[in-house]
């Protein structure tokens, strides 16, 4: 079967994929009807230069920008790396709530510049973790890991998703309740259309003044010009991964001392990344042999 990968994923499992050319999407030029199989990092499809295509083997867990839909139409079958990355992201998720909320990136930069003076005693107070209120908006595999790290921290969870979940990990609270009594508010949805926009303006000014908003997940979740300006008035803290138009960042972001930027790292962490592409190689090779998919994607 032959299978067209976007780069070389990282890993030893990628030389299994007998048949595979490493070519990234923007560079096809011409239909190429040959290849059955694409390994791709949640990048859209271009079904029209790939009219033979029968399975996506995506290397990410959401696969939004795929055109999930277009690809069901066509009887395309589609995979995902769900459960491995949790553990990552998880950890860069609490990264990202401790130095937005200790004032880390600031006090390096102070450091690096040459500018610390003063005495220890003064400067960089920052708010206390322990205690303090973590929401948490969506509690699936990388929310609840992240709930399970807060314990340890002494926070109080809180969650808010769609259905209510059985569990122990977290009280639950209506979206725009747990808005306005968390300290820190922490995004794990996936972005599908419901979940668009889903921190608009309105609620993020439900977050009391000084509160810290993380996202690992998704920048569209996010009304971003709107957290921007909330940034920019310092009335909010911010760590964040993720963002609506990657590799771009708002400009206004980038001078600011309340917010910590990272470059998308969730599960860059070399155990995740090539456990990953195990995953994606796994289906591969069990679609290729007519077995079910490992970890398929439904609509
Ligand atoms: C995913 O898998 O969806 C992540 O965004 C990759 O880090």
């Amino acid at each position: 079967m032959k299978v067209l990968a976007t780069r070389r994923y990282p890993g030893p499992a990628f030389d299994e994929l007998a048949d595979v050319e490493v070519q990234a999407l923007a560079d096809l030029e011409s239909p190429r009807p040959e290849v059955e199989a694409l390994v791709v990092a949640n990048e859209p499809v271009p079904l029209e230069l790939l009219p033979g295509l029968r399975l996506v083997a995506n290397y990410s867990v959401g696969y939004d920008r795929l055109g999930i839909e277009e690809l069901a139409r066509r009887g395309v079958a589609v995979s995902n790396t769900p459960g491995v990355l949790s553990a990552a992201t998880a950890d860069l998720t609490f990264a990202l709530i401790l130095a937005t909320r200790r004032r880390i990136v600031e006090g390096d930069a102070q450091v690096r510049s040459g500018r610390w003076t003063a005495q220890w005693t003064d400067g960089f107070l920052a708010e206390e973790l322990t205690g303090s209120t973590l929401g948490i908006v969506g509690l699936g595999r990388i929310g609840q890991a992240v709930a399970r790290r807060a314990q340890g921290f002494e926070l109080r969870v809180l969650y808010a998703q769609r259905t209510r979940a059985e569990t122990d990990l977290a009280e639950y609270r209506e979206l725009e309740a747990l808005l306005g009594e968390s300290d820190i508010v922490t995004i794990h949805t996936p972005l599908t259309p419901e979940t668009r926009g889903l921190i608009d303006a309105r609620r993020l000014a439900l977050l009391r003044d000084g509160a810290c908003f993380v996202n690992t997940a998704r920048g569209e979740i996010v009304d971003e010009a709107a957290l921007v300006a909330e940034l920019v008035s310092g009335r909010l803290r911010a760590g964040l991964d993720v963002f609506a138009h990657e590799p771009n960042v708002p400009a206004e972001l980038l001078p600011l001392q309340n917010v910590v930027l990272t470059p998308h790292l969730g599960s860059a962490t070399r155990q995740t990344r090539e456990a990953m592409t195990r995953i994606v190689v796994d289906n591969v090779l069990a679609f290729e042999r007519g077995d079910p998919l490992l970890t398929p994607v439904t609509v």
